[in-house]
């Protein structure tokens, strides 16, 4: 993301002095988490929708840095509730400093996200913001509701990756159009598009966590199944499979602790994880879809590209 690459560092600027606490733990992990190397995906779709429809202030950048706070926040919690070990490529921060610093310091990420949001003066951004943190908790809450249980419907499924990961993406397309002034019109499809594209990137996450290299994704694969989290690609093969390999993975996600070799050449032996990747497309070309009477310009051009380069990506 050549083009608003001076943006994010205007972004990172923002989020170093953000991380000011005079309480030490709190600057270290901040810091630890934040400096880790995180792709700044959410921050950049609110800096490349606001540009597409024009903005030339710089009201993005503090957005796009409350996001990405909103953000850190929910991997410092999701690591502690997946007992998470790595995370960006290093050690996470709850097997670094603890469950209880880690719980704490995300609370503290998103008290500051907050404090940061009153600064925008606007009631509506406040207003949205507050509502995603919400659905975001409320999707965590339901996808541990939801652990263990191999009848998880595919409805379930999608409702918690709608609410724990494109309900982010969706803020932050939208808050973009609005800083930019965006009509109505123009508002919805920037909400449609970060939903969308928000659904198909976790889609892709959830087949990485099957058949991605960890080196490259920076998070250990099998995760998921550890947890004994049905995600689609379980979903998908336990419709599909032999009822000997049902048996199996059925086990696997009650029991948490089945051989993931196991479970991975069954899920491999079944269309799972190219029908999980169909579905990531249909997103994704949904995501398309919503912004193409956008203006033209280079950064329409860059969100027409986003989706389909993140079907492909590897980490
Ligand atoms: C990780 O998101 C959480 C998911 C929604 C899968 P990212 O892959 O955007 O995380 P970072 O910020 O780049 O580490
Ligand atoms: C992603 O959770 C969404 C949030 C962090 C709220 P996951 O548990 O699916 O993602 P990873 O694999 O830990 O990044
Ligand atoms: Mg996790
Ligand atoms: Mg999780």
């Amino acid at each position: 993301m050549e083009s608003i690459s001076d943006d994010l560092k205007e972004v990172d600027k923002i989020i170093c002095d953000q991380l000011n606490s005079e309480v030490a733990l709190v600057r270290t992990i901040g810091e630890y988490i934040v400096n880790s190397g995180g792709k700044r995906i959410r921050p950049s779709m609110v800096i490349i929708i606001a540009l597409s429809l024009g903005y030339e202030g710089s009201k993005h950048h503090l957005l796009a840095a409350i996001i990405e706070f909103i953000h850190t926040a929910t991997l410092l919690h999701d690591d502690v509730v997946d007992e998470s070990e790595l995370r960006r490529g290093l050690n996470s921060a709850n097997s670094i400093f603890g469950n209880a610093a880690s719980v704490l310091v995300g609370d503290y990420l998103y008290s500051k996200s907050f404090e940061m949001m009153v600064s925008t003066d606007s009631l509506r951004i406040m207003e949205i913001l507050s509502k995603t943190t919400t659905i975001i908790a409320e999707g965590e809450v339901l996808q541990l509701m939801n652990i263990k249980d191999p009848d998880v419907s595919l409805d379930s499924y999608m409702r918690v990756v709608r609410f724990k990961t494109a309900k982010l993406f969706e803020a932050s397309a939208h808050v973009g159009a609005i800083i930019a002034g965006a009509n109505l019109d123009q508002e919805n499809n920037a909400s449609a598009y970060g939903r969308h594209i928000g659904t198909s990137f976790q889609l892709i996450d959830d087949i990485l966590d099957y058949s991605g290299d960890s080196a490259i994704l920076g998070k250990n694969i099998g995760d998921d199944l550890k947890e004994g989290k049905p995600t689609l690609p379980l979903i998908r093969a336990m419709k599909v499979c032999s009822k000997k390999q049902r048996v199996v993975l059925r086990n696997a996600i009650i029991s948490g602790n089945a051989d993931l070799e196991d479970v991975i050449n069954i899920v491999k032996d079944t269309d799972a994880l190219a029908y999980t990747t169909k579905v990531a497309e249909n997103e994704a070309k949904e995501a398309q879809k919503s912004v193409l009477n956008y203006p033209c310009s280079k950064y329409k051009e860059i969100l027409i590209e986003l989706p389909f380069l993140f079907l492909n990506r590897i980490s």
